[in-house]
């Protein structure tokens, strides 16, 4: 079994005890570190027993890979579970986030949050004395973007200056795309149609990260956006909490679909993701999705891999 290499150890030894509440939250050296242990931990070389911790994880959103794969990688930790459901806590009935944070804070070593405002998560972190992870808010989902990465890697090994394109909707996943690919210097188009890009202090922020060469652009165009790319991404076009936009989102999208005439402007070695769950026919083909290019699965499985990695370090089981 191989030993972590100090230098990823000593590296990730900072994210001890802290939170995960944005992609923003990790430095380049740090994000590395990470996807360099879930590819050991993914390859057996390395095993990391945590000792029976506990990760508490409150959904106010629905979810199968977030929830499952949380549940997997601390139970691969030797660690467990507990579903704190805001409908069958008192979280539903109105009790304070204040008090709940600072309870559950005395019987879970960790807490894992999927809601819909990020300054709710921004609430939980202050008042919790353990780490807290971003789960999903309505504006990052930064556990999903590390392993996007680790499949991009995955697929064509060195990441710094590879080009990821994402069509669609500026939403959470674009915003952790964006964030995330600047701390691993990977060129990020988003093409988005007019009054759907992501927000401008994420583009910002995104920018101010990027190192050197790397490249944070945005367009309405979605061929422009595709041109070239390594990887081509895409995402629901009404995300939870949006579905009643869907009839009018629909229209604004129709350009944006990721099929096989969009997939042909990357380049030819180009791979497929997206984060699930998908609606085929709109935002994605059929075709694409189960085509040879597609790594939407093992994007899928790559979420057990990171996530474990991210409590390993946050519970310092390094
Ligand atoms: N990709 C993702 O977060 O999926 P779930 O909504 O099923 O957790
Ligand atoms: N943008 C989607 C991602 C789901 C994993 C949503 O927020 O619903």
């Amino acid at each position: 079994m191989a030993e972590i290499s100090h230098g990823v150890a000593a590296v990730l030894s900072h994210l001890k005890g802290g939170d995960f509440i944005s992609s923003s939250d990790l430095t380049s050296e740090e994000t590395k570190a990470l996807l360099d242990l879930a590819l050991q931990l993914k390859s057996g070389d390395r095993r990391i027993d945590l000792g029976n911790r506990v990760l508490g994880l409150i959904f106010t959103k629905a979810s199968t890979r977030t929830r499952v794969s949380f549940q997997v990688a601390m139970a691969r930790l030797g660690g467990q579970t507990v579903d704190l459901n805001p409908q069958v806590t008192q979280v539903g009935r109105g009790e304070p986030l204040k008090d709940t944070a600072r309870v559950l804070s005395r019987f879970c070593d960790v807490l894992a949050i999927r809601t819909f405002a990020q300054k709710e998560l921004i609430n939980y972190a202050q008042w919790a004395s353990i780490p807290v992870i971003n789960a999903l808010t309505d504006l990052e989902h930064p556990c999903q973007a590390l392993a996007d990465f680790l499949t991009m890697h995955e697929a064509f090994g060195e990441l710094q200056g590879q080009t990821l394109a994402y069509v669609g909707d500026g939403n959470n996943v674009a915003h952790s795309l964006m964030i995330c690919g600047a701390l691993l210097g990977v060129n990020i188009r988003i093409g988005s149609p007019k009054g759907f890009e992501p927000m401008n202090k994420v583009i910002d922020q995104a920018r101010s990260i990027a190192l050197g060469q790397t490249q944070i652009e945005v367009t309405n165009n979605p061929f422009e956006a595709a041109k070239g790319a390594q990887a081509i991404y895409t995402d629901v076009w009404a995300s939870m909490g949006q579905e009643g936009e869907q009839v009018e989102r629909e229209k604004a999208f129709k350009e944006f679909r990721l099929n096989k005439t969009l997939l042909d402007q990357a380049d030819s070695n180009a791979i497929v993701l997206h984060c699930l769950p998908a609606h085929r026919g709109e935002e994605i083909s059929e075709e694409v999705m189960e085509g040879k290019s597609s790594r939407i699965f093992e994007q899928a499985e790559n979420r057990l891999h990171v996530q474990q990695a991210l409590l390993a370090a946050l519970l310092g089981g390094l």
